[in-house]
């Protein structure tokens, strides 16, 4: 028995790999909060890892409304506190093409992962399925929620970041291992 909870694991680079890098689409809503969010934090860890030739991160939202936009400000202003650089971000669509053009499809809650549609099995999951501290999900997959913090007040945006760094940290050491 081991007390460790239990995270998901990376999906193998797709078919023959071509020796490029390990794709990673990570979705949300409107693409100027938690997706962002957690492409410039696991971006950040990626190159701190030296792994930033072996792993392309990007983000998106399933809706169409802030396409082209900058990230919300609150969401920069958090993790400018935090010294990331927030200010490269533009908004973008998620296509049903990224699929096929990905390793792994992250999405921050069950309304993503129900827009954005099934893909190859195994390729698109929770993002806090990655989460050391998730508690064992219920199948739905609501359990594991990023909450989305756009109506809310500024605290919510430390709690995604939070949610977001040590997500991201338990992902940067399974690219570590994956050769
Ligand atoms: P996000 O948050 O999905 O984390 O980027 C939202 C941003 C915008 C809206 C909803 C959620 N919106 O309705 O415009």
């Amino acid at each position: 028995m081991t007390t460790e909870p239990a995270t998901a694991v990376l999906p193998p680079r797709r078919g023959s790999s071509d020796g490029g890098p390990y794709r990673i689409a990570l979705v949300c809503l409107g693409n100027i909060c938690r997706s962002p969010m957690a492409e410039v934090v696991l971006s950040s860890m990626v190159e701190e890892s030296g792994l930033a030739d072996r792993v392309e991160v990007v983000s998106s939202g399933t809706g169409d409304w802030h396409v082209g936009k900058p990230m919300d400000r609150r969401a920069a202003a958090t993790l400018t506190t935090h010294g990331y650089d927030a200010t490269r971000h533009r908004a973008q669509q998620f296509h049903p093409t990224w699929h096929d053009d990905h390793d792994l499809v992250l999405v921050m809650d069950s309304s993503n992962l129900a827009d954005v549609g099934p893909g190859e099995e195994g390729r698109v999951r929770m993002f806090r399925d990655f989460d050391p501290r998730a508690e064992p999900g219920s199948g739905d997959g609501a359990d594991r929620d990023v909450p989305d913090p756009y109506y809310g007040d500024d605290d919510g945006f430390e709690h995604v970041l939070g949610i977001v760094r040590r997500t991201s940290a338990e992902i940067v050491r399974q690219l570590g291992q994956l050769g």
